[in-house]
This record gives C-alpha cells, sequence and structure tokens, in this order.
C-alpha cells in the first residue's frame, strides 16, 4: 500500500487491487493533525499495526500539551515554566479538573474543599496491617487506592458529575494520607492525621516526618521544592499509565480502580519506577571511578542496562521538566548544605558526562525529570521506595482529570485494540495419547 497527501485528508492505495480508499484528517489546535482511520478496518478489512502506540493518538483530549522536539508543556495551555514559577499544586490541580486557573473565591473554596478531604476512613488504617511490614509501598498504594471503592461507595456511580467530582477530589486530597501512612507503616511509627492549616506540599512533608513526641516545623524551601516536583508530575499527556487509567475506565469501572490500574501501571522502572531506578543505578555505580564503565555497558547493544534517568519516548531534545527541576536540585542541595553526599557526586558527573558522550547526543537521551526527583527526594531524605509513590501522588490530578474528560466525552467506547495474529492457524485437536 502507498500513501499521498492533500490538504485535509489521505489516500490510501491498495496495490494489489488499485482501490483508493480516503482517510480524512482532523485538524488539531497545536502539534501535528491526525488521519481518522476509525472507518479503515470496515473499508479495507485491514487493522493498522502500532505496537507502543508511537503514531497513535487514542483518543481527543484538551488537558495537556507536549511537543517533544522544542521541549514545550503546556497545561490547558499555560506553560509548565509559568506554572512552576507562579502557581502552586493546588491552583494546578483546579486547572487541571476544570479548565481554567480558578478566580480568588474559586481559589480560596477548592483549597477548603480539597483540604477537608484529606482525613481517611478510619476503618482504612486496619487495611494497612494486612500488609506485611516490608511491603513496597507501591503494591500498599495499589491495594490502598483499589480499596477506596470500598469506602466510599457514595460517590461511584460514574454518570453522576456529582459523584465524579466528589471521588476526585477525594482521590487527590487522601493520597498524600495514604503515601504517608505506607512511609510510616514500613517504618514502625504512628501514623500522623493531616493538618488543615498546611499547605498541600506542608502536609505532605509533616505526616511523613512528625511524630507525636515533639514539634515538627516544615522546612519552607523543602516544601516549596515539594511542591514543584507535585506541580511538574502532575500531567503528562497519554502515557502508559494515563492509557491505563483510560483504558481501564473505558468499561465503566469505578475512578477508585481505576487509579489503582494507574498507579500499577505508573511503578514500571521504564515509567514512575525510574526515579527509584535512577537511586538504585547510583549505588550500584558506587564511585565516580566507575561511571565509564557503565556508560560503556549503557552502549552496549548486547547488554540490557540503561542509564536510569536519560531518554524520554517523547522529549527528544530536552525534558522542560528535567530543566526546572535541575535548578531546584541546586537550591535544596544548598538549603540542606550538602556538599558531600557520593551519591549526589556520582549523579552530578553522570549528568556531565553523559551530555558531551556522542552516543547519547546522538540518540538525544538527555537526563529526564525522574533523573532529578530522585536526586532531590534523596537530598530530603525520602526513601528510595517512595519515590514512585510521590510520583503518583502528584500524577492522580492528571489521572482524574483524563479520566472526567474520558466519560464526559460523547464518542467514548470501551477501549478495545486489534492485534496482527502470528500464531497456529486452526488446527485439529489430539487425544493425549495421540501426543508425542
Ligand atoms: N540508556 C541507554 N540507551 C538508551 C536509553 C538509556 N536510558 N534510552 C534509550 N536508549 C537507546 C536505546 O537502546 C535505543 O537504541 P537503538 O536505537 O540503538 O536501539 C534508542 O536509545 C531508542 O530507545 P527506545 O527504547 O526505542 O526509546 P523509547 O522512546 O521507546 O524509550 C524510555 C523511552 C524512557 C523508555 C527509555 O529512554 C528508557 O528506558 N529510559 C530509562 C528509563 C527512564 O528514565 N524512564 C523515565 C522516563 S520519564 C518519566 C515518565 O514519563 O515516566
Amino acid at each position: 500500500m502507498s500513501d499521498t497527501k492533500n490538504n485535509d485528508s489521505f489516500t490510501l492505495t491498495d496495490n494489489r487491487s488499485g482501490q483508493e480508499y480516503v482517510l480524512p484528517v482532523i485538524k488539531s489546535a497545536i502539534g501535528p493533525d491526525v488521519m481518522d482511520v476509525r472507518k479503515l478496518y470496515a473499508e479495507t478489512d485491514h487493522f493498522t499495526y502500532d505496537p507502543g502506540f508511537t503514531s497513535t493518538g487514542s483518543c481527543e483530549s484538551k488537558i495537556t500539551y507536549i511537543d517533544g522536539d522544542q521541549g514545550i508543556l503546556l497545561y490547558r495551555g499555560y506553560p509548565i515554566e509559568q506554572l512552576a514559577e507562579h502557581s502552586d499544586f493546588p491552583e494546578v490541580c483546579y486547572l487541571l479538573l476544570y479548565g481554567e486557573l480558578p478566580t480568588p473565591e474559586q481559589k480560596k473554596k477548592f483549597n477548603h474543599d480539597i483540604t477537608y478531604h484529606s482525613m481517611l476512613h478510619e476503618q482504612l488504617m486496619y487495611f494497612f496491617r494486612g500488609f506485611r511490614r516490608d511491603a513496597h509501598p507501591m503494591a500498599v498504594m495499589c491495594g490502598v487506592v483499589g480499596a477506596l471503592s470500598a469506602f466510599y461507595h457514595d460517590s461511584t456511580d460514574i454518570t453522576d458529575p456529582k459523584h465524579r467530582m466528589i471521588a476526585s477530589y477525594r482521590l487527590v486530597s487522601k493520597m498524600p494520607t495514604i503515601a504517608a501512612m505506607a512511609y510510616k507503616f514500613s517504618i514502625g511509627q504512628p501514623y500522623i492525621y493531616p493538618r488543615n492549616d498546611l499547605s498541600f506540599a506542608e502536609n505532605f512533608l509533616y505526616m511523613m516526618y512528625a511524630t507525636p513526641c515533639e514539634e515538627y516545623r516544615v522546612n519552607p524551601i523543602l516544601a516549596k521544592a515539594m511542591d514543584k516536583i507535585l506541580i511538574l508530575h502532575a500531567d503528562h499527556e497519554q502515557n502508559a499509565s494515563t492509557s491505563t487509567v483510560r483504558l481501564a475506565g473505558s468499561s465503566g469501572a469505578n475512578p477508585f480502580a481505576c487509579i489503582s490500574a494507574g498507579i500499577a501501571s505508573l511503578w514500571g522502572p521504564a515509567h514512575g519506577g525510574a526515579n527509584e531506578a535512577v537511586l538504585n543505578m547510583l549505588e550500584e555505580i558506587e564511585h565516580p571511578d566507575n561511571i565509564p564503565a557503565f556508560i560503556e555497558r549503557a552502549k552496549d547493544k548486547d547488554d540490557p542496562f540503561r542509564l536510569m534517568g536519560f531518554g524520554h519516548r517523547v522529549y527528544k531534545n530536552f525534558d522542560p521538566r528535567a530543566k526546572i527541576l535541575q535548578q531546584s536540585c541546586h537550591e535544596v542541595l544548598d538549603e540542606l548544605g550538602i556538599t558531600n553526599e557520593p551519591l549526589l557526586d556520582i549523579a552530578m558527573e553522570l549528568e556531565r558526562i553523559a551530555l558531551e558522550d556522542d552516543y547519547f547526543i546522538e540518540k538525544k537521551l538527555y537526563p529526564n525529570v525522574d533523573f532529578y526527583s530522585g536526586i532531590i527526594y534523596r537530598a530530603m531524605g525520602i526513601p528510595t521506595s517512595m519515590f514512585t509513590v510521590l510520583f503518583a501522588m502528584a500524577r492522580t490530578v492528571g489521572w482524574v482529570a483524563q479520566w472526567n474528560e474520558m466519560i464526559e466525552d460523547p464518542s467514548q467506547k470501551i477501549g478495545r485494540p486489534r492485534q496482527l495474529y502470528t500464531g497456529e492457524t486452526e488446527r485439529k485437536f489430539k487425544p493425549v495419547h495421540k501426543r508425542r
């Protein structure tokens, strides 16, 4: 088959029969237009084949725009740099959920509403006890978030917009409480209840680090860095976990179950698990003298090793989030007076070498957001196993915004990709005594 482009459509020619098929083009607001292949199978008896969906748009969305070549990331049209500099995480949540920045009154009400949803049903605490103490906190997150649907029946009617919004608020607000409890459980300390007088980021740090034994004051520089990290991770278009949430939700599953599916997808080291993998890799490297050997391994086609925190499916020049966090990272290290932390020295040296190395330059592999967030978390004293949990906490608002958008889309259908079958053709069953 061959294709030719005209202004508003593509014409696909079947080279065997000479038959032509017209594929309409749908215009995007910015970025590449899309070929509409919805009628392709009915008309041509062929599917498209696109493992990893590198050329496939799965939905229409008004939430986030990425230009990977230019390193542009917009939430509802606002550049990520401006939001990171001038906004705060709850305001960004409002923007993602409602499409506009809030007025002062809307901001006040939203802050109040998400603050007052941060407590967990007391019985949910017992749920934590069912896990082994050494359970990975992401395993705990998948379980506890999935279990929310068993506790909040009054917000699982997905056809009711009010239910959908209450479930969305609950998910965004309760995620830090669940995350901090997963941590406290793993270290055997008592759970710390949320405090309504603190900001979203402050409250999370407070629930992580306070104990009932003494007063705990949240460091404002760390709270600011945490707030920035939350903003930068809040949404990222149709990545693996967001697509998982949409696919799970397309069958009509309740939002708590869908977000739990998203958390499971985020856990993988090629996605949100990369920030944890970065630190594990730095520990494995152990000393800057060992970096060249690891760089060689990353380049070796026969070695599955990859430099964690480098490369991105979409950003092929730089990751704008990484640029912002690079600066934050240095601010945090200065504030905490960290000048001699071997792992951070390795990270900085690795960054320098990889940015100058021909292999990484040629393949457009730059440090991504997970590289710097991992280093900041490490400097803040957050245990490695919690890194992806923090990503999940920030991404929850993106997931719920995308889920809401999907449910409200009149053209929404259950997601059901097709396949290229390469297995056995039909054959006759052989009784066991005839098999050799
Ligand atoms: N180290 C060494 N080589 C790499 C790396 C890396 N981190 N990433 C890609 N490559 C090479 C890869 O071997 C391939 O080489 P070749 O063309 O010779 O076969 C080429 O670059 C293209 O790689 P790809 O796997 O086809 O690219 P992709 O777009 O499918 O993968 C990625 C993107 C992020 C999965 C990948 O770069 C990677 O595994 N990076 C490390 C994990 C990581 O940091 N993930 C976090 C992503 S950012 C947070 C998020 O959005 O979740």
